[in-house]
């Protein structure tokens, strides 16, 4: 599945709204690992790397932030500002998590539980895999 970006549920109610995810139906994987990046201060940027094997998706459960992907042919951005989207990044994508609004909070749910020896942290190694 290439990159794309998923609608989840949304459940309207006056007391507040709803929504929801579930693995291998709104998302194309299982959940091995859930991560979230908080108290970005301003002007950071996160990740720049890419996965050899792990798919992720991210949504933005509070504020905006930029999502930059690179498939190894050409670059675009994605910005996450709705906590009832999300982001899904197959894997040998380079993404670039930047302009983080204050208070933002992202979540990642990832296809695999942690390991450094997934990632791809040079980005001409990346081209060359990605080809
Ligand atoms: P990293 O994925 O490089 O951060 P980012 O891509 O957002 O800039 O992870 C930063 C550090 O956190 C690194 O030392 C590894 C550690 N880490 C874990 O231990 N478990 C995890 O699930 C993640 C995502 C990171």
């Amino acid at each position: 599945m290439k990159v794309s970006l998923i609608e989840l549920p949304k459940i309207l109610d006056p007391r507040g709204n709803l929504s929801f995810i579930e693995e291998e139906n709104h998302i194309p994987f299982k959940i091995a690992r859930s991560y979230w990046i908080y108290d970005v201060p301003g002007g950071e940027f996160r990740g720049s790397h890419a996965f050899q094997e792990t798919e992720e998706f991210i949504v933005a459960l509070s504020g905006s932030f930029d999502v930059l992907l690179h498939d190894g042919n050409e670059e675009k951005k994605y910005s996450l500002n709705r906590s009832y989207y999300g982001l899904f990044i197959p894997k040998l994508t380079w993404r670039k998590l930047e302009n983080f609004s204050t208070n933002s909070l992202a979540l990642i749910l990832s296809s695999t539980p942690y390991s450094e020896k997934d990632y791809i942290r040079d980005f001409d190694l990346f081209l060359s895999l990605s080809r």
